[in-house]
């Protein structure tokens, strides 16, 4: 899950054009180089040609050698080379007319926003409805709610459970053996330590929270679920922000449903029955070491 990632050597679109642009500029600046030097050795040896060797001795133009004229219409080519090199191409090249194809393409798209604004206010969309709604949050399979809640949802007072049930706790430990458990930051500071063979996700949003080698910590309930994807069965184990949130999201729900009204500051979300169907249902009474009786509920989503 947390292995290396393989590196590739990738090189996109873009990052080729600059390349082959910039291999094409190299090409013209060596041309013109190589064209700056021929011109050089061109011009001593016309000279030469005419003043050492006497060739032509006799053509002259407003008592100008033919060589002066022959150096400058061809300096001329060299200026016109130049500037071809350095002018055209630099601003009048492809990569110009991709900048210019560029702007426009961005003052059509800002035209076409500005556009779409304009329409939405005047013919606002119909907000969607609850169903359309609930379609769009998706459902993680597996993923499981685990608490246990009084008649009137209470499941807390104070960060602290409000009852002490030792067959529930047992049944928590059995149920969540080696999976994750996903809990708010003060469930998580709820525990004396860290339970054993389970891997702790603790969602917080502090930047710096420090857990003991081991727990996770996450910042939000998104990547709690990213860091439990693996997971046939993620266990959601609380409290009640947590519980609050990941509610849509998960496909069962193990209540342990205590029978009676309790005093507390924290609830369980009501469990709406035309979302969620009871599936098993077994009920403990009370004894010497169970304060109040019980039932063992399951559910999952319809
Ligand atoms: N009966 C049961 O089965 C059961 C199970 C579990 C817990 N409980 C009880 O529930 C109570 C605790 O529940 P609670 O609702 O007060 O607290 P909680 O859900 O355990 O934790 C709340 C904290 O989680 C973090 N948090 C919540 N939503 C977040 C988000 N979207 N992004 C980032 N961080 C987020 C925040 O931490 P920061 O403040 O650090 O940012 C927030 O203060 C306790 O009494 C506990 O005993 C009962």
């Amino acid at each position: 899950m947390f292995g290396k990632k393989k590196s590739h050597l990738t090189i996109d679109k873009e990052q080729l054009e600059l390349i082959t642009t910039a291999q094409k500029r190299v090409k013209q600046k060596k041309r013109l180089y190589i064209h700056f030097v021929i011109f050089l050795i061109g011009a001593v040896f016309l000279i030469i040609l005419n003043t050492v060797l006497g060739v032509g001795k006799e053509v002259t133009l407003f008592g100008k050698e033919w060589f002066v004229y022959a150096i400058f219409i061809w300096l001329a080519l060299f200026i016109y080379h130049v500037f071809n090199v350095f002018i055209t191409q630099k601003f009048l090249g492809k990569q110009w007319e991709q900048n210019q194809l560029d702007k426009l393409v961005a003052k059509q798209k800002a035209r076409i926003e500005e556009l779409q604004k304009k329409v939405e206010n005047k013919y606002p969309l119909p907000a969607p409805t609850s169903i359309e709604a609930e379609k769009k949050t998706q459902i993680i399979k597996g993923l499981t709610l685990i608490v246990a809640a009084g008649e009137n949802d209470a499941i807390g007072k104070n960060n602290q459970l409000i009852w002490h049930l030792s067959d529930d706790l047992k049944r928590f430990k059995t149920l969540t053996d080696g999976h994750h458990i996903i809990m708010g930051r003060k469930t998580f500071e709820s525990f004396p330590k860290p339970l054993p063979n389970r891997t702790h996700v603790v969602i917080t949003r502090q930047a710096n929270y420090k857990v003991p080698d081991g727990v996770i910590v996450v910042n939000n309930l998104n990547d709690a679920l990213d860091v439990s994807r693996n997971d046939k069965q993620a266990f959601i184990i609380g409290g009640g922000e947590i519980y609050q949130q990941a509610m849509p999201l998960a496909s069962k729900i193990e209540l342990t449903r205590v029978h009676a009204d309790f005093e507390a500051d924290t609830f369980f979300p009501s469990i709406d029955k035309t979302q969620w169907i009871e599936t098993n249902n077994v009920y403990h009474q009370k004894d010497d070491n169970h304060e109040f009786p019980f039932s063992f509920i399951t559910y999952t989503r319809r």
